[in-house]
């Protein structure tokens, strides 16, 4: 008897996704990758004010970089393609006066809320960045982008490897941004061809980080106690 369906369409892809280090030397078709970075940019974002970026490293000299700027690991060096994703830390206070403009031609925000986000948007960036969190809230922002760019790509049969060990000077002067103390570096993410495959290595059962109503209540399946 087959398996069911699953109940999510991308249920499937979010399983079988594993984080692969070795790649096939090939490169992306030019389609794919504009397709996955524009994916990457459709995650949604803090009042949509969309406080992230990403640069695709795809010449032998940039992926060198990186490769050394990841402590000598190897996955920018051999991946066709390392998306670095960039936390753009003080994108509030830049004209945002074109997020409105969309949202408003489109139909998505009424003028009363384009005008909310631009007054209490503004104050809420404002407050985090007095408490010191502007960079954690503009790092949130670009992980998600990250992340879909991630199954982006798993849906699309490619591999991918999440990075966090690097030094973020050295990341940031391989993209050219050392000089931009505005900048965080968030994740980078070398994707191509899988020339590996890799077991799952497992989760710790949903009892123990998989809660109800309350940190620390179980919840069984089906939402049965
Ligand atoms: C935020 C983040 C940072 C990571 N950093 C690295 C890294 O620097 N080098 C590496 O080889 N793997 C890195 N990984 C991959 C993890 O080791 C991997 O996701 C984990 O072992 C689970 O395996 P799976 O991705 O195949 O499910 C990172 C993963 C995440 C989510």
């Amino acid at each position: 008897m087959s398996a069911p369906p699953p109940l999510i369409p991308l249920a499937e892809t979010i399983r079988a996704r594993r984080s692969i280090r070795r790649f096939r030397p090939e490169p992306l078709p030019d389609a794919l990758l504009d397709e996955l970075l524009d994916l990457a940019v459709e995650a949604p974002s803090s009042w949509n004010f969309q406080s992230r970026s990403v640069v695709a490293v795809t010449s032998p000299e940039g992926r060198e970089a990186l490769a050394r700027a990841a402590g000598g690991q190897e996955q920018p060096r051999r991946a066709p393609v390392t998306l670095v994703f960039v936390a753009e830390c003080e994108a509030w206070r830049h004209d945002l006066s074109d997020v409105y403009e969309t949202a408003l031609e489109r139909g998505a925000w009424s003028p009363e809320f384009a005008e909310m986000t631009a007054t209490a948007g503004i104050d809420f960036q404002r407050d985090l960045d007095a408490r010191g969190l502007a960079r954690e809230y503009a790092v949130k922002d670009a992980m998600l982008a990250a992340s879909f760019a991630m199954l982006a790509a798993a849906d699309a049969g490619l591999a991918t490897s999440p990075m966090n060990g690097w030094d973020e000077a050295e990341v940031k002067k391989a993209i050219g941004a050392d000089h931009r103390d505005d900048l965080a570096i968030a994740l980078l993410l070398s994707i191509g061809y899988p020339a590996e495959t890799r077991a799952h290595p497992g989760r710790r059962p949903r009892s123990h980080h998989v809660y109800a109503e309350t940190h620390g209540t179980a919840r069984t399946e089906g939402g049965r106690r």
